[in-house]
């Protein structure tokens, strides 16, 4: 077992550093924020993510957890590092790397010899060898060596995805390194890639935009779908089967968002105009998840009979999608940013946004799914939520004013809806 310092403990640090913990290391994860680390190792996890705070508490009472303050003292004795900072996205579209800068900076000095460190978080080509340059010239060891080892977690399944990936993925041009990491992953049952650096860096990028521009493809044929009354839930069905498309992200709806593929995407269109290639396709796919926000905002704007000022409007969901709290960059939010304008009354319930949510301008954050509803005109599913499925219709449609539905996320069953009474607007069908 290899001991394993994690820098930063956000979704993917956090993640990275339990699960690693989980498979035997010994493993101290870094934070910047002292209340965070404190919470931390009294077993109080900040974010919402399934079993994560089971491995966190398993961890702190095994003794192959814990959670120091910095970067410093959680790499030192290491003999693997991860940063996991964030690489939000700069004001010219590409990552601002100045987290994963501080950090290479700040860990140099105290790497122990030989140490591996592993870069996780989202970075354009190129950054695995700046890394290296930033540590070598801030008085890093000689004998360090350094890797691209791209993450590719989703929020809310975060957990099983570490521990049960699709594959590993390990960017090096050290072979001896290369193995040294796919030793460190031997509780892992996937398939190992090791490769070079950049083709490491561009798999991640390539992964997650190729996911988005599948999601814009089906909200694209469900957009003809409603033109010509075919349901795209049959199509996508009919799709599905053939194992070359497969049933995965075909699932139409407000569009993507979150923390990754908007800022992934934006992050790719700028490598790819710096290099001299003008990528339509994704510009394209990008181009079509703006516009469907628009289309939903449509939708409502016709369930409310042609305008907004003035109209009652519930929200159900607002997160970037269900069985996480993260907001950022949700199409729930965007969205009703956009009625909130138009001059639209919104009452939302979200079963897991909470303070963050409070904060919305343009809107009243309700405790309740019924209470969002009462004496509204339409009600707007936005994020899929199980939770909203169950619920009892007859008494959703008793108190509104009209019994409206925009079903964005295509949750509920049009013909029971309408069965209640509903007039209902799904996506594509
Ligand atoms: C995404 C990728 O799926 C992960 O593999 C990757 O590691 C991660 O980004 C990252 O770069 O860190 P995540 O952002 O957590 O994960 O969420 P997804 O489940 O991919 O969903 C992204 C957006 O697409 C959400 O707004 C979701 O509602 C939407 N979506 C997804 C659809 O509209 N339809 C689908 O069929 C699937």
């Amino acid at each position: 077992m290899s001991s394993v310092g994690v820098v930063g403990a956000g979704y993917v640090g956090l993640t990275t550093a339990a699960c690693l913990a989980h498979l035997g290391h010994d493993v101290v994860c870094g934070d910047l924020d002292a209340d965070r680390v404190r919470t931390l190792n009294q077993g109080e996890i900040p974010i919402l993510e399934e079993g994560l705070d089971d491995l966190v508490v398993e961890g702190l009472g095994s003794g192959r957890l814990r959670f120091a303050l910095g970067a410093a003292a959680a790499v030192t004795d290491a003999e693997f590092v991860f940063l996991c900072v964030a690489t939000p996205q700069g004001s010219d579209g590409q990552a601002d790397l100045s987290a994963i800068d501080t950090a290479a900076r700040e860990i140099a000095p105290v790497l122990a010899p030989a140490s591996v460190v592993l870069n996780k978080s989202t970075v354009p080509v190129g950054t695995t060898e700046r890394v290296d340059r930033i540590m070598r010239e801030a008085g890093a060891v000689t004998d360090i060596g350094v890797a691209s080892n791209p993450e590719f977690l989703r929020e809310g399944t975060a957990v099983r995805d570490f521990l049960h990936p699709s594959r590993v993925v390990i960017g090096t041009d050290d072979s001896a390194v290369g193995v040294r990491i796919s030793e460190l992953y031997a509780g892992v049952n996937a398939p190992v890639l090791v490769t070079d650096p950049a083709s490491a860096e561009m798999i991640k990028y390539a992964s997650n935009a190729f996911l988005a521009t599948k999601i814009s493809f089906v909200n694209a044929i469900a957009n003809v779908c409603e033109a010509v009354n075919a349901d795209v839930r049959e199509v996508v069905l009919g799709m599905g089967y053939d194992p070359r498309i497969g049933f995965e992200f075909l699932h139409p709806g407000p569009g993507w968002g979150g923390s990754c593929f908007p800022k992934d995407t934006a992050a790719l269109l700028r490598t790819a105009d710096e290099a001299g290639y003008d990528f339509a396709l994704l510009r394209g796919a990008v181009t079509a998840n703006d516009e469907q926000r628009d289309r939903m905002v449509t939708k409502v704007r016709d369930a409310c009979g042609g305008t907004l000022a003035g109209a009652r409007v519930a929200i159900w969901g607002l997160t970037f999608k269900a069985n996480t709290d993260d907001l950022r960059d949700s199409p729930a939010v965007a969205i009703a940013a956009i009625l909130a304008e138009e001059g639209a009354v919104l009452r939302a319930y979200d079963p897991s946004a909470g303070d963050a949510a409070a904060g919305l301008p343009g809107l009243e954050v309700v405790a309740d799914a019924y209470e969002a509803c009462t004496d509204a005109q339409v009600l707007v599913v936005l994020t899929e939520w199980d939770e909203f499925r169950w619920l009892d219709f007859e008494r959703v449609a008793a108190s509104m004013s009209r019994a409206e539905v925009v079903d964005a996320r295509n949750l509920l069953d049009p013909a029971a809806m309408r069965h209640i009474g509903f007039t209902y607007r799904g996506v594509g069908r």
